[in-house]
């Protein structure tokens, strides 16, 4: 019988052993293609010290091919808690560098756990993905693993925020899971994210394609808009996740941290007054307004490079966060299309479930015009905004700082759509489409047409209708709209609003 002594050292060789992941070639071969491992990443993304890992000594029980010769330390994935910014915060991490992070039953299971754990104690999770995908010798055991990955972060959703992260391959099925969370981070010329790889590609289509083409950051920051953020490398995509936090609240019970700040609640702006070109087609950059009007200029862009005739991002106004949606005038003059319309939807219901209030700002001609959005299913994803801004009972602000035209003045919240207190700017035009269109339709055959145009745009290109119907709770002077905004979420910031009782809505998909 051994010694207490002997047996708590022990207990720490294991431990040392099992901390070696793959062993020193392995980590090398990782560290050379600018990757971190598993364990340097939770180093690197919790506060110093505070990292407890869980199930270390877990072992798999696989037996099929000669498995059971193989030891599989922690079996591929790292995980547990600790704080970020001193908040509780779960993560797990695979480890490439056993067994090339791939996913077996037990593995599964350690993630289950920190999924568990984080519900139920109601603290953000964060899942580092690097992984061959499902281990192959394990067949359905491992499959089924993923099933439970996928059941619980379903169960999570709008519970608590769930982040995935990408800093390796993500292939198969396995790419599922980070699409059911609520952002995707991917790292540039490390990550890769797809149902099926190019080598199967080839065989099954012919298309020849390269990883990068196919499941690369950009590939999915630019065009599929299957993630949110893209990283320089890992330091910066973990910086960037505690950035993200810090605008988010633990689960859907709290309100975000408050941010104290020196950027003055009623700061006159007086640039916003001349940041509106005099020609009402001449566009202006968006994102200079959000600049002027948010504390200390700050934000941080979701999809930031799709879809971006749309903005979406985190601000705060006198410390609080809240969620801005904006027409962008300079991508496709602001008009709202397919992509525009999925973008805004998922993360209106982010910040709904989150209670983090809307700021809306409008300058939208309409819906984009075209063959492709009509037979891609523009009524089916514009429906998607729709419903997210109905369905939403947070306080929701709208300004309209120019164009508000038909469907579009609709889709971004206008007061039927539950805005609480809807601003415009005496530059605001709010109508069922632009002049232009206007008179070839209802002037069309008319010897006045001229004069006729003339009336409507004096009648209709201003906010004055609209707030003589009360649809416009108040036409303000630009520069003062920071206050105006601080003291309308004040004003909001205990609003109660119920909805009917019911399983769940359809909302359309
Ligand atoms: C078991 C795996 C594995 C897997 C990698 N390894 N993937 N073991 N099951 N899925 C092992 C390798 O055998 C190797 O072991 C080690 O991990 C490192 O892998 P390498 O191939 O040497 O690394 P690299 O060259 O960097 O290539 C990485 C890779 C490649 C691109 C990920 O390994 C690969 O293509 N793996 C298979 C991917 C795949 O098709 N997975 C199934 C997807 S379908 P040794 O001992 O030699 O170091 C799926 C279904 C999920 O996941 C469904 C959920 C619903």
């Amino acid at each position: 019988m051994a010694t207490v002594k002997e047996r708590i050292a022990q207990m720490n060789a294991k431990k040392e052993h099992i901390m070696q992941g793959g062993g020193a070639k392995r980590i090398a071969k990782q560290h050379e293609k600018g990757k971190f491992t598993a364990r340097e990443r939770l180093d690197l993304l919790f506060d110093e010290g505070t990292f407890v890992e869980l199930d270390l000594f877990v072992k798999h029980h696989c037996t099929n091919f000669g498995q059971d010769k193989k030891e599989i330390p922690a079996d591929g994935i790292v995980t547990g808690y600790g704080t970020v910014d001193g908040r509780l915060v779960y993560a797990f991490a695979e480890d490439f560098t056993v067994e090339g992070g791939s996913l077996g039953e037990m593995h599964a299971k350690k993630i289950w756990k920190v999924q568990d754990m984080a519900l139920k104690m109601g603290a953000p999770l964060i899942g580092i993905n690097d992984s061959g995908g499902a281990r192959i010798q394990e067949g359905v055991n491992a499959l089924s693993g993923y099933g439970g990955i996928f059941y619980r972060n379903t169960k999570a959703s709008g519970i608590i925020p769930q982040i995935s992260v990408i800093m390796g391959p993500c292939a198969g099925g396995a790419v599922y899971s980070p699409a059911l969370t609520d952002f995707i981070y991917m790292v540039k010329q490390s990550s890769h994210m797809f149902i099926t790889g190019p080598a199967v590609i080839k065989s099954v289509t012919a298309e020849e394609v390269t990883f990068e083409e196919l499941g690369g950051a950009m590939t999915h920051n630019i065009q599929s808009g299957v993630a949110h953020f893209a990283a320089e490398d890992e330091r910066d995509c973990i910086e960037q996740i505690k950035y993200l936090l810090s605008f988010l609240p633990s689960n859907n019970m709290e309100d975000a941290p408050f941010v104290p700040t020196e950027d003055d609640p009623s700061r006159i702006e007086e640039r916003l007054n001349t940041i509106i070109p005099d020609n009402p087609s001449v566009p202006y950059d968006m994102k200079e307004v959000i600049r002027l009007l948010v504390d200390d200029g700050e934000f941080y862009e979701s999809q930031k490079f799709y879809a971006r005739n749309i903005i979406t991002c985190f601000a705060r106004f006198a410390g609080r966060t809240v969620g801005i949606i904006a027409n962008q005038p300079k991508e496709l003059a602001g008009c709202l299309d397919i992509n525009a319309s999925d973008k805004a939807g998922r993360f209106i219901r982010f910040c709904d479930a989150f209670n983090i209030p809307l700021v809306n700002l409008v300058d939208v001609p309409g819906f984009l015009p075209g063959t492709n959005q009509e037979l891609g299913g523009i009524i089916r994803h514009g429906a998607k905004m729709l419903y997210a801004y109905c369905e939403a009972t947070v306080p929701k602000i709208t300004l309209i700082l120019r164009k508000a035209y038909g469907g579009a003045y609709i889709a971004m919240c206008c007061r039927e759509l539950g805005a609480d207190q809807v601003m415009a700017w005496p530059t605001a035009e709010i109508a069922v489409m632009g002049a232009a269109g206007a008179a070839n339709i209802i002037f069309r055959k008319d010897p006045d047409k001229d004069a006729k145009t003339q009336e409507y745009i004096e009648e209709f290109a201003t906010p004055y209708k609209a707030a003589s119907e009360g649809y416009v709770d108040m036409v303000i002077e630009p520069s003062e709209t920071r206050p105006r905004i601080i003291t309308a979420l004040n004003m909001l910031a205990n609003k109660r609003k119920g909805r009917p009782a019911k399983k769940h809505g359809n909302v359309p998909l």
